[in-house]
């Protein structure tokens, strides 16, 4: 009998069986398409004996031990819903339905309410670092009750990434916690790679190097503070030639980013929390708009270029710029978590959080166990820009973004993550700010009254 089940054998799904049976757990797999089953089966080699391949959801259910074990790794949204009433008949109570898709984290606490109420067992659970993390090592961020999840522990410790020894990956707190977690490090990881491109952009179109060349400084960087994923498989691309053209391949790319939502998902939570993450939001504005390639193109026709010239910038000057923008990227996401942990009351564990992202996933960087350390350490005001370990490095970095954002903005290169990193900054350190004038302007047009620095609530202006 299988240890444990598996439902969609796309690129992540077949990489996560992979990696469950190499690391020993005889598991059973289905898909809804039966080549594609038979196909895997094929690809898996010697991995095959620990795998058995089943053709429908009974058969699935028939091979596991009890209580039953089954990830579902199919796309978020219909797909879910699909599988769990295929699997339902076929499971009895007690049984587990793992969801280790990127799930919208209201789907999940739905999901987990309904399959309680009947006695089923749910669990939200977070998988991030792609292909290669789901085979040798990904990120994992679980949600549900922890009663579900003890079962399935050992085998999600066993395949998770490590830092240090220490498995990545965590049961981090009830019903949607573990996906709503997921895709705030998503909304991290589209302001991060936002920014990197925005570097990229001045250094392309602001000094006209080639994309060799910037290869060249991003792995350079990637030797320093700015060590990460992201920036080292930049690295990689813009290093990278087409095979027919031999031109970078870069070049050769349409510039228009798809998006799957979960950059979305992490705005629309933020508003809705009362929090603002403005460089996701400019990293998510920046791919809608890139889809609009043709009004672009007429723009650059119709629209005046400012006469400005981008000053040659320095390298390190960009460097210093990258690094604390990106700070400042998972400042706005740690503050997010933490808005949604009160509003759940999910109790996240910030610094666990930031541990677990340490390695495998997408955003794994050599600042997250910093950022685990300062929150380790209590963060002044809920604000991670606020910690004494971050308040120097900002310190640093702060002149050198502002240099690189002044010069993007008078040759006219679009930085809008740069600049939402500084604007936050400096609205964060502005005690006295300028919306005693939106409040005037309110009570003026609709007598909605200010609060009085002087005391007292409901006041209205002599307008
Ligand atoms: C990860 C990635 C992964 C996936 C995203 C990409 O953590 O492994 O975030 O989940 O690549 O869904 O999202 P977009 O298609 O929206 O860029």
């Amino acid at each position: 009998m299988a240890r444990i089940g598996l439902t969609g054998l796309g690129t992540m799904g077949a990489a996560l069986a992979l990696n469950i049976a190499e690391k020993g757990y005889p598991i059973a797999v289905h898909n809804r398409s039966t080549e594609r089953t038979r196909a895997f089966l094929d690809e898996a080699g010697p991995l095959a004996e620990a795998i058995t391949a089943t053709e429908s959801f009974e058969a699935l259910a028939g091979a596991l031990e009890t209580p039953r074990a089954v990830i579902a790794m199919v796309p978020a949204g219909d797909p879910v819903d699909a599988v769990i009433e295929g699997l339902l008949p076929h499971l009895e109570k007690g049984d587990l339905i793992i969801d280790a898709g990127n799930a919208n984290f209201h789907d999940t606490r739905r999901r987990e309410a309904d399959l309680a109420r009947q006695g089923f067992n749910f669990i939200g659970m977070g998988v991030s670092g792609g292909e290669d993390g789901a085979r040798h090592g990904p990120s994992i961020m679980v949600g549900g009750p922890a009663e579900s999840y003890a079962p399935i522990e050992e085998i999600v410790e066993a395949i998770a990434a490590r830092y240090k020894d220490e498995p990545c990956a965590a049961h981090l707190g009830p019903d949607g916690a573990g996906h709503f977690v997921k895709t705030v490090h998503n909304g991290i990881e589209y302001a991060d790679m936002q920014l990197i491109a925005e570097v990229y952009g001045m250094l392309r179109d602001g000094q006209g190097r080639a994309p060799g060349q910037i290869a060249e400084l991003f792995a350079e960087w990637n030797g320093g503070p700015l060590h990460s994923y992201l920036v080292e498989i930049s690295a990689a691309v813009l290093a990278a030639k087409d095979p027919e053209t031999k031109r970078p391949m870069v070049e050769m790319i349409v510039d228009a980013a798809g998006q799957k939502g979960t950059g979305r998902w992490t705005l629309i939570e933020a508003l809705t929390l009362g929090q603002s993450a403005t460089a996701i939001e400019a990293a998510v504005a920046a791919r809608s708009w890139s889809a609009a390639r043709e009004a672009r193109a007429a723009g650059a026709e119709i629209l005046a270029a400012p006469e400005g010239k981008c000053h040659p910038v320095l390298d390190s000057d960009l460097e210093e710029a990258l690094l604390a923008a990106r700070i400042i990227g998972y400042a706005q996401g740690m503050a997010l978590l933490a808005a949604a942990s009160e509003e759940y009351e999910w109790g996240l564990d910030l610094a666990r959080i930031a541990e677990i992202w340490r390695a495998g996933c997408i955003i794994r960087s050599a600042l997250l166990d910093d950022i685990a350390s300062a929150v380790r350490e209590g963060l002044p005001h809920g604000q991670l820009i606020f910690a004494p370990r971050f308040v120097g490095r900002l310190a640093e970095g702060m002149p050198a973004l502002r240099r690189v954002v002044t010069c993007g903005l008078a040759a006219g290169l679009p930085m809008p993550a740069m600049a939402a990193a500084i604007g936050f900054y400096d609205t964060m350190r502005t005690a006295r700010g300028t919306t005693d004038l939106i409040q005037a302007q309110r009570d003026f047009f609709g007598a909605h009254g200010f609060a009085r620095i002087d005391g007292g609530e409901g006041h209205h202006g002599p307008w």
